[in-house]
């Protein structure tokens, strides 16, 4: 939207808060053990007046579900498949299933972007996808011109902040360059892109800054002003939105690209999980936020206009992988079952604004499942814990999380609850070797919340455990996981014979 340019804004001022409303777009990740119905969540972006999605995957009941909605849609090709698509051929199979058949059916869906993989430059992945992503992007915007889609459908890249970077002496966006393992490859996925008008694609997260680096001014990573900038030159940075967005635009001119549209493929912060993981922060964020997209504030090197968002995410995802933080299953601006979190203005006008949360929703029976009051092997509590805890999500219990001030016998029931009810509160599932109790009294206290899930309970496979110890899989399968560029990025600037403090403002 931003291509429409400061003149079509001047010429429509006074349109401009539904303009902008009308631009916001969220992440849909569905990586949770309770889904909401496709058509649910729908309602919910109408109410809501959000009215673009971006999708990790392609299923049909998603797509289904947004058919004949008007809602712009990104579809993705997950990672697992890039290598695939290096064959033109199997690209344009890709595109005839899984793009013509949406936008030709009736009703439609309005399909507008095809991500090709998601953060496939993570040093997590170590290098698995650097040969195939810039070929399978190619033929697969080839395979959608050969369509007659090729105008309206444009492929893309969301790609991951620690792609670019500045020197460590010189640590200021006019300094930013690629990656110097990648800058082949960045450099011809950012001609590509340029060439066929399709936009640069880049997800932003300050909180990660904090996150990786004790040290990192913290007010540096919301949007409330600081008392010292970072000077460039004449240019004040006041938060690390704006530093890392200015880096992205010097590094693409470095390799020639010059005002190629910027979309942020992902921006947000998490609710738990971790201790600058809460309520409060995220309010924060994002009221920041909001106000500087609402009011067309761009950045210090693209000043007054509309910069394309996608925040991460809309709804919370409780099986997601956290090996790269506990926090991974709280992005959602809603909770799983589709209730807002904290109050949001998303036209950036700062009003008190309760979101709209989803309408029509089956809950499982108002039931809980908690320790007995006369359970005393300890031994055997810690064991059914853990048992409990690698099918439930209990990352909410960890220090300085929601429910980090429970005892041990409220550990033991937050843990014994949260099986039960990812198990749909199944016959048998609140046992726990004779431990355990179902109780009609919410344990609830505090913010710590003692959920229910979605009725009705998932199929008779149980679902996914979380993997703790594992890295983030190598398929890129199942992955709306974030960048962790505080996780691996480190090492991976020492290897470059960098200093690590070259992640810090970004
Ligand atoms: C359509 O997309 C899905 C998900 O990415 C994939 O599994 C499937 O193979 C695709 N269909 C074709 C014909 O490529
Ligand atoms: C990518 O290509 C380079 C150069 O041809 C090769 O050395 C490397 O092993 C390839 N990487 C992968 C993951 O295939
Ligand atoms: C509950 O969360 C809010 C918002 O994050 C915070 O301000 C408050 O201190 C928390 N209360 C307790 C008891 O931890
Ligand atoms: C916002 O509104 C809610 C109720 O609608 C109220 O509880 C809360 O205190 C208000 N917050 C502020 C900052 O006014
Ligand atoms: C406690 O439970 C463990 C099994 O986890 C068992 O081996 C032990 O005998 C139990 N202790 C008592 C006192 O029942
Ligand atoms: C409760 O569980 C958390 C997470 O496993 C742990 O860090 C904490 O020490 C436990 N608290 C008690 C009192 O056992
Ligand atoms: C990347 O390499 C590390 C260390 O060699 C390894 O532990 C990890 O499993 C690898 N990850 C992937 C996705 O291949």
């Amino acid at each position: 939207m931003a291509r429409g340019g400061y003149f079509f804004l001047l010429i429509t001022i006074g349109l401009l808060a539904s303009y902008v409303v009308d631009g916001l777009g969220v992440n849909w990740g569905q990586i949770t053990t309770h889904i909401l119905p496709p058509k649910v969540v729908v309602q919910m972006l109408k109410d809501n007046k959000i009215s673009k999605v971006k999708l990790f995957e392609i299923d049909d009941a998603t797509m289904q579900g947004l058919a004949g909605s008007n809602i712009e849609v990104m579809v993705a090709v997950p990672n697992y498949l890039l290598n695939s698509m290096t064959n033109p051929k199997t690209a344009s199979q890709w595109v005839e299933k899984n793009v013509t058949k949406y936008l030709n059916q009736k009703p439609p869906v309005n399909i507008k972007y095809v991500a090709v993989g998601n953060e496939p430059f993570l040093a997590a992945y170590n290098g698995s996808f650097l040969n195939s992503t810039y070929p399978a992007l190619k033929n697969v915007q080839t395979a959608l011109n050969d369509a007659g889609h090729g105008d309206k459908v444009k492929a893309t890249v969301p790609l991951n902040a620690d792609i670019f970077m500045s020197p460590s002496n010189h640590y200021v966006p006019s300094a930013g360059y690629f990656r110097p393992d990648i800058s082949t490859q960045m450099s011809d996925i950012a001609k590509f892109l340029d060439k066929n008008k399709a936009p640069f694609t880049i997800n932003i997260y300050p909180f990660f800054n904090i996150y990786q680096n004790p040290g990192f001014p913290f007010d540096y990573a919301f949007f409330d002003g600081i008392k010292y900038p970072l000077m460039d030159d004449d240019i004040a940075y006041e938060n690390s939105f704006d530093g890392a967005y200015d880096t992205l635009i010097m590094a693409l001119e470095k390799v020639g690209v010059k005002n190629i549209p910027i979309i942020i493929g992902e921006v947000g912060w998490p609710t738990d999980g971790d201790k600058n993981a809460n309520v409060e922060l995220a309010e924060k964020f994002y009221r920041g936020l909001m106000k500087k997209i609402g009011n067309n504030m761009g950045t210090p090197l693209r000043p007054k206009q509309y910069i394309e968002v996608y925040l991460f995410g809309l709804l919370d995802e409780d099986a997601k992988d956290v090996s790269p933080g506990n926090f991974e299953r709280h992005w959602g601006l809603f909770t799983q079952d589709g209730q807002p979190k904290f109050p949001i203005d998303l036209t950036g006008k700062g009003r008190n604004i309760t979101l709209v949360g989803a309408k029509d929703v089956k809950m499982l029976p108002k039931k809980w499942c908690i320790l007995r009051s006369d359970a005393k092997n300890e031994t055997l509590i810690e064991e059914t814990i853990k048992y409990a805890c690698n099918y439930g999500d209990c990352t909410p219990l960890g220090m300085g999380c929601s429910c980090g001030n429970l005892d041990a016998a409220g550990n033991a029931s937050f843990a014994y609850n949260v099986y039960y009810q990812t198990m749909g509160q199944k016959a048998g599932s609140c046992g726990f070797s004779g431990l355990a109790m179902e109780t009609t009294k919410n344990p609830s206290s505090g913010n710590c919340t003692f959920a229910i899930r979605l009725a009705p309970p998932p199929t008779p496979s149980p679902p996914p455990a979380s993997a703790p110890e594992s890295g983030p899989p190598a398929d890129g399968k199942a992955q709306s996981s974030k960048s962790s560029a505080y996780y691996y990025g480190p090492s991976l600037l020492l290897l470059l014979g960098l200093e690590v403090v070259a992640s810090f403002f970004f």
